[in-house]
């Protein structure tokens, strides 16, 4: 994937339909993706309860749902919002380029 600076590429536009959400990995990094009314928000993939991928999850609104327990984060801010999860995900700022999504990492 190409990068610049801290900002990598991590998808095409058109592969992240409107209401879904896409994991991708980035080295050691597992990414999730959502498309939120058509605009793109970043989160980590890892659920902060146990092991699992939020991407394999449901996303509601602006919500996700974790497949394993069902713990539900806040998408555009990470923000866990109850039993089970009580730790928030991490968001990444995101950018578009030409149909390039770029995702800038800490
Ligand atoms: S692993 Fe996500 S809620 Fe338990």
């Amino acid at each position: 994937m190409a990068g610049d600076g801290n900002w990598v590429s991590v998808a095409k536009l058109d592969s992240i339909k409107p209401g879904d959400v896409v994991g991708v990995t980035l080295g050691e990094r597992e990414i999730a993706l959502y498309n939120i009314d058509g605009a793109i928000y970043a989160t980590d993939n890892l659920c902060t309860h146990a092991f699992a991928l939020l991407s394999q999850g449901w996303l509601d609104g602006d919500c996700i749902e974790c497949p394993l327990h069902g713990g539900r984060f806040e998408v555009k801010t990470g923000k866990a919002l109850g039993a089970p999860v009580t730790k928030d995900i991490d968001v990444f700022p995101v950018k578009l380029e030409g149909d390039d999504v770029l995702v800038k990492l800490a």
